[in-house]
């Protein structure tokens, strides 16, 4: 048992809009106890994805998160107790847990919680060497299959995943262009990130940059967000073009009866294929990806944009700006530092 008070925000209202903390009650509960088959968890970092709207709009028969329980997310957390035998106290771990101070987990979810590589930060673990990266790195070498020279875009190029896929690409030698809003996401992506080329969606207009900077069409298009991009992309497909459904962050908060794109017979003019990124059909393999950015990053030829925001408070809001495109990178919350190793 341990004593102190555990800070938590309950999920309270399905979305009828934007999220944001109207959708949420602050609460303050005594710490839980470990059961049997279960673990105490410190959370140290919160990792933020778009689909967590698309779970807190379902109802729970379809996988909707259950109202008036802790709001769920991806975390770096750290064992304070455990009873089941591969975790000890002290390990850090990564996997689905809440938006509180501390919470009991068996270690299973939509994949099981895994201990963070030694000499792994927790931050980095919840962001970069998290799904977040992983899926980057598969949706780009196993979805793209990528041919060095290729014309690789990518949308929400500056978010979480874009920002390691651009990388991804620019290491394996492609010619790369991302689309992303904002002066500041568009510089960071010319100048860190050092793309082919760069469009700000916000204040251009995106078909004629794309004539401009793929003349020749598009051989992958990497696609975060769906909706009028994809369109754009289908419409410049070359042949044996690939494009890689990692997400479609413009419809999550939409009612499902949005038109898909009008351009898919593209795909058949040009041998084209359209394949979707489910992250955890990879679980068996995260530690190879993780390895494989782990190794750029300490090569100085990957960079981990991340977009952190401080305190358990901020949670809400943190979620909030994913739609309001206001993260530059992954979006992180930062709640604690891990305590020490114990002496003994
Ligand atoms: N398939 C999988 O297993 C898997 C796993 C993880 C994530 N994903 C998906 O990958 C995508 C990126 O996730 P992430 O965590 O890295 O998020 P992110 O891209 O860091 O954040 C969301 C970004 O999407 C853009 N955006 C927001 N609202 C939009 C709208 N209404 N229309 C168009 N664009 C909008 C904004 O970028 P701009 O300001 O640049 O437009 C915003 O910054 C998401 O769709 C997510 O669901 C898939």
């Amino acid at each position: 048992m341990v004593d102190g008070t555990n800070r938590q925000w309950l999920f309270e209202k399905r979305p009828e809009g934007p999220v944001g903390s109207h959708n949420f009650r602050w609460a303050r509960s005594d710490i839980p106890s470990p059961g049997e088959g279960q673990m105490l968890v410190r959370n140290l970092w919160l990792s933020f994805e778009p689909t967590q709207v698309l779970n807190m709009s379902a109802p729970p028969e379809e996988g909707g998160y259950p109202l008036g329980a802790p709001m769920r997310g991806l975390a770096t957390s750290q064992v304070l107790a455990s009873r089941i035998p591969s975790f000890q106290p002290g390990d850090l771990v990564y996997g689905f847990s809440g938006w509180e101070d501390f919470s009991v987990s068996d270690g299973k979810g939509y994949w099981d919680t895994t201990k963070v590589p030694p000499g792994v930060p927790p931050n980095l673990a919840a962001g970069t060497l998290g799904i977040t990266g992983i899926v980057a790195y598969f949706g780009v070498t196993e979805i793209a299959k990528p041919r060095p020279g290729e014309v690789l875009v990518v949308s929400a190029a500056a978010g979480g995943v874009g920002s390691v896929a651009v990388q991804v690409a620019k290491v394996l030698g492609l010619r790369v262009i991302g689309i992303a809003g904002g002066r500041e996401k568009c510089d960071w992506l010319r100048e860190d990130a050092h793309l082919d080329g760069v469009i700000d969606h916000r204040s251009e207009n995106v078909a004629a940059r794309l004539d401009a900077l793929c003349p020749t069409g598009i051989d992958i298009f990497f696609d975060n967000v769906g909706g009028p991009v994809l369109d754009l992309a289908l419409e410049r497909l070359r042949p044996h073009g690939r494009i890689v459904l990692c997400g479609m962050t413009s419809r999550y908060q939409q009612a499902p009866s949005v038109p898909g794109p009008m351009n898919y017979p593209q795909l058949i003019m040009v041998n084209g294929r359209m394949e979707g990124l489910l992250g955890r059909d990879y679980f068996d393999r995260f530690p190879e990806a993780i390895a494989a950015l782990r190794a750029w990053i300490d090569a100085g030829r990957l960079k981990s944009k991340e977009d952190v925001v401080v305190g358990l408070e901020n949670a809400p809001s943190a979620l909030a700006r994913l739609y309001s495109g206001a993260n530059v990178g992954k979006q992180l919350l930062k709640i604690a530092d891990p305590a020490p190793p114990s002496p003994d």
